[in-house]
């Protein structure tokens, strides 16, 4: 996708990353850390959907597990990726905001801080506008999810311990269509799409450790101000 001119230029990481992870990779997942309220740090696998042209990594989340309730507490993040052929690490720092749906009632002042925190223009980054969050989130939703995955934002929230869940887990619900003319599937689609959330991770360092190469190498880029600089360090 084409961005205007006037948008800083791609950070120099991306073309490495790009030339790693392809597009068209359908799974690949990362180590994800979040802050809790303790400031503890907490960890867990999530998938690979995207690198916006922003340069931000895109996730999916529930909206009713724990790292969105971390996140609004505080926005920091590291990321570790192992990527076993060509055998690299990626160790990326940065702030991660989880993107509330369009029709959230207070989505707009949310939006607003969320693009703050993601150093988004509406004026000249293609993301800045909710319209862009809300066709990503639909296109995951219909092309990127399992039916199972999908069914799984309609079960009950996730770590609600099972003794405080009336309903027997296998009369939960296993599986939804993207889409359908049933209006109990319906209703169970909306109610499942209602949790279902973009994370995007603006990324402030970029580590890259290459295990192929001898001597090992590792490369560091941080964004400061505007700028990414490259520092090259023993492994
Ligand atoms: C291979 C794998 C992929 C996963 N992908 C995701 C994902 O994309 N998004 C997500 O929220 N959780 C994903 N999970 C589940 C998380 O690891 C974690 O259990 C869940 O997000 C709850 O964590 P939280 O309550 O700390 O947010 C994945 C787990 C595994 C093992």
């Amino acid at each position: 996708m084409s961005v205007s001119s006037a948008v800083a230029p791609k950070p120099e990481w991306v073309e490495k990353f790009e030339s790693i992870v392809k597009p068209s990779q359908d799974y690949t997942t990362y180590a994800l850390s979040t802050l809790n309220p303790e400031g503890k740090p907490k960890v867990r696998h999530v998938i690979h959907r995207d690198l916006t042209p922003s340069a931000l990594f895109l996730t999916t989340t529930d909206t009713r597990m724990q790292k969105p309730v971390h996140l609004r507490h505080d926005p920091t993040v590291e990321i570790a990726w192992w990527i076993v052929e060509p055998a690299v690490q990626f160790r990326i720092t940065g702030q991660a905001y989880v993107i509330p749906p369009a029709n959230e009632a207070d989505s707009a002042s949310k939006f607003h801080d969320i693009l703050t925190g993601l150093g988004l223009d509406p004026d000249k980054n293609v993301e800045g506008k909710p319209e862009w969050w809300e066709g990503q989130r639909k296109l995951l939703w219909d092309k990127a999810m399992s039916g199972h995955l999908r069914g799984s934002f309609g079960r009950p929230p996730p770590g609600t311990p099972l003794s405080e869940i009336e309903q027997k887990p296998e009369d939960w619900i296993s599986s939804l269509p993207n889409d359908s003319d049933d209006p109990k599937v319906k209703k169970d689609i909306e109610y499942a799409l209602s949790h279902f959330a973009l994370l995007a991770i603006k990324p402030t360092g970029f580590e890259l450790l290459e295990l192929k190469a001898t001597p090992n190498k590792r490369t560091q880029w941080t964004l400061k101000g505007d700028e990414w600089v490259r520092v090259e360090v023993a492994p």
